[in-house]
């Protein structure tokens, strides 16, 4: 029997509640995201609380009784428990698909470990079929949106705004065979915040829901 995507993402969160032991977790976003946040809130007793990297994760944690702290009264984190749009096997990630790829990126820079949760659809050669989300500061996005196009790619202004007031411009046709270069030149562009490339700081942890179990890949 095949599992349907939901259930291989329901099965990854349940999964990634092995590495949630105390104090405050950081948390993600996206429909992965809130599988684990549901599956949280059954071992809560273990943590303080958590630090969300989004409004709408933020009200979730909430509606379980789990305490959401601000990042900026926390020092340390241990985890860092997040989905992806894709993901290599050098644990590079392409992120932002639900907007909210800026406050993800800074809550996992806090965390030690970043536990990576995807379904094997997310599992890919080369980054790039996903469009690439880019924030970008509304003044900018016409000027941000030409030096991505010189770039090779084919920006697409989202109709979205973020948590932060800014705008995504989804860039499609990229080919990112150097994730990590790609990220730093694409936050040079000035009046972008910063783009979906989770490759700087990769995942440290892959849990990975194929139909046969829940795989550990790490790096
Ligand atoms: C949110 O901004 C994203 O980075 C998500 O982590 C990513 O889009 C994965 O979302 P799903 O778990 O809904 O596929």
């Amino acid at each position: 029997m095949a599992f349907t995507q939901d259930e291989l993402k329901q099965q990854v969160a349940k999964a990634a509640t092995q590495y949630v032991k105390s104090g405050i977790i950081g948390v993600g976003t996206g429909s992965t995201a809130n599988y684990f946040i549901d599956e949280l809130a059954k071992v809560k007793h273990k943590i303080d609380g958590a630090v969300a990297s989004s409004e709408a994760s933020a009200d979730r944690l909430r509606k379980h009784g789990i305490e959401v702290f601000d990042l900026n009264s926390v020092n340390s984190m241990d985890i860092y428990v997040d989905g992806a749009d894709e993901i290599t096997e050098h644990m590079h990630m392409l992120k932002g698909g639900g907007g909210a790829l800026t406050r993800e990126k800074i809550v996992a820079a806090v965390a030690k470990t970043f536990v990576c949760i995807c379904d094997e659809t997310k599992y890919v050669p080369v980054l790039g079929k996903f469009p690439l989300p880019v924030e970008v500061l509304p003044m900018a996005k016409s000027y941000v949106a030409r030096e991505l196009t010189k770039l090779g790619g084919q920006p697409q202004l989202r109709n979205f705004t973020t948590d932060n007031g800014n705008v995504i411009l989804d860039v499609h046709g990229l080919a990112i065979t150097d994730p990590v270069a790609m990220e730093a030149m694409i936050n040079q562009i000035v009046g972008v915040v910063t783009n979906g490339l989770f490759a700087a700081r990769p995942a440290n942890i892959l849990l990975l829901a194929t139909n046969d179990s829940v795989k550990t890949i790490t790096k």
